[in-house]
Order: C-alpha cells, then structure tokens, then sequence
C-alpha cells in the first residue's frame, strides 16, 4: 500500500462556528488509516482554533494554510508571515490556480516555497499541467487542471497519471503528486489507484465532515 496525502483546501468558506460543526461531526466518523495522511486547509482566521482543536482532540490529522507570504516578517501589511504560519501549519498550498489568477507569478511562488521550507512548512504547489515551474526544494506537486476545478468534470485519471508521471521525471525530489478538480468520494479511487498519483486535494467536496470522511475511507 502507498503512503496517500488527502488535503482539504476549504478556500474562502466557513466561519469558526462552521468550523466547529464540521469538526466535531468529522471527528466523530473519520476513521485514520496506517498509509494516509490527512490535512485541512481552513481560511487563515480560523488556522489556530483548528490547530487547537485537532491538539486538544487527538485527532490525527494535520492543519496547512492556503497561502503564505513571499516576504520575511516586516512591514508587509494584511501578509502573513511562514514563520508565523509555522506555529500551527504543516503544509501550505502555494501558487493555487485561483491566486495565480489574482496576480501570482512563478517568482512568487519560488519565494514563497524558500520562505516555506526555512520555517519547516511543507509546500505543497500547485499546477495546471506539466509545464509549470516546481521551485527547487518542492516534495509535493498537486496538478489541477483549471477546466476541472469547482466543475464537476475531473480530469481523466489516465490524463493525471501521465502529468504526475511528467512531473516527477522532470524534477528529482518530488515525493507526492497529488491530484485536484472535482475530487468526490465517488472518484476519488479512481485517481489514488493510478501508478503515479499519490493523492489528492480537495475543495468543494472537503466542506462536508461526511463526504470528506468518505474520501479518505474510499481513497
Ligand atoms: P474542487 O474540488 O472544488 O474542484 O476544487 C479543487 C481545488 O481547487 C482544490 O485546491
């Protein structure tokens, strides 16, 4: 069995009371497995009462942000520092398409992935296909093809598979390429079966406590 990283990215959803309703129904029905590991990716307001309720809790799963800034800490109004991310994520989800499309170049995500990795975050980067720079230092790649984000049209898993299998002949060091767009509990085995796919992110679907339970029992 492979090891399988199932992230949530929850975007600009949810308030902490929302929160709370899911994560006290998730705890409740997820069921941790030897092989996966699961992250949640709230809004950033909510990344330390998260955090805190997963410590408290016990529940095994980790917390990432959805973004960090490209700058040391200093006069950066609005940003949020990755050393300051570091007290309570894991991972951040870096070069999103959805951010890209607000402005976000490849020299961004580069410094963002150094400011990552020097406050031991794990970055997780995001592409559309296999063309994209991966900054050097890049462990885990998710390929989301933009047609298939928030549409309900998934990319084909043979189509993922031979990006994921592009992307790390093209870079040494990539341990995980994940897949995103559309993930369900119905699919989602369909992506994590495939040789080179070694898990996926999850928007839409990672709202709900009950579906994003059954893609991590599906995947
Ligand atoms: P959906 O799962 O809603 O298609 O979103 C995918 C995504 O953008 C995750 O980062």
């Amino acid at each position: 069995m492979k090891d399988l990283l199932i992230v949530a990215n929850w975007k600009e959803n949810k308030t902490w009371e929302e929160a709370l309703d899911f994560l006290s129904e998730f705890s409740k029905i997820y069921e941790p497995k030897p092989n996966v590991k699961v992250a949640i990716c709230p809004p950033y307001l909510l990344v330390p009462e998260v955090s805190n309720y997963v410590r408290t809790n016990n529940l095994s799963i980790d917390v990432g942000v959805q973004n960090l800034s490209k700058f040391d800490e200093g006069a950066h109004t609005g940003e949020v520092s990755a050393r300051e991310a570091a007290e309570f994520a894991r991972f951040a989800i870096i070069g999103h398409s959805e951010r890209r499309a607000l402005g976000e170049t490849d020299s961004d995500v580069k410094m963002k992935v150094e400011m990552a990795i020097k406050y031991n975050i794990e970055p997780i980067v995001c592409v559309v296909n296999e063309n994209v720079p991966i900054p050097s230092g890049t462990k885990i790649v998710a390929y989301e093809p933009i047609e298939a984000i928030g549409t309900g049209n998934p990319d084909t898993p043979e189509n993922a598979d031979r990006v994921a299998s592009a992307i790390k002949s093209k870079y040494q060091g990539i341990m995980h390429v994940l897949y995103g767009g559309s993930v369900t509990s119905e699919n989602v085995r369909r992506f994590t079966q495939m040789q080179n796919i070694d898990g996926v992110l999850v928007g839409g679907a990672s709202l709900d406590p009950k579906e994003f339970s059954a893609i991590v029992k599906q995947c």
